[in-house]
């Protein structure tokens, strides 16, 4: 199993997140993601990782962003992890396919 980054300053509900600021677009699509049962992950809610879709600690560079910290609690499995930072019924990591419903070229980051 490889070896998941502890961050000490996280958020367990994207809705905690403190921030004015768009997250910026790290992807137009989900980034499938091999999650493994009982892991526990620190996501990227900034978009600015380069370590998608996990965070890096980028998030210094986008005032009021922390990571997500979720444990996966069903089996072993590829998920869609959202990449566009912007997922609006699933507060969580997972996609909801809200990214189909943004004109990307609109929004400004
Ligand atoms: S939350 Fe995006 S780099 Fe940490």
């Amino acid at each position: 199993m490889p070896t998941v980054p502890e961050y000490s300053d996280f958020v367990v509900d994207r809705k905690d997140l403190k921030s004015d600021l768009q997250p910026h677009v790290a992807s137009r699509k989900s980034f499938k993601t091999f999650l493994v049962e009982g892991q526990t992950y620190f996501y990227c809610t900034c978009g600015l990782s380069k370590n998608q879709p996990f965070c890096d600690g980028s998030h210094t560079q986008l005032k009021g962003y922390k990571p997500l910290k979720f444990t996966y609690a069903e089996e072993d499995k590829i998920r869609g992890l959202c990449g566009c930072k912007l997922n609006k019924l699933e507060k969580g990591p997972f996609c909801d396919g809200s990214h189909k419903k943004i004109d990307f070229d609109k929004i400004t980051i």
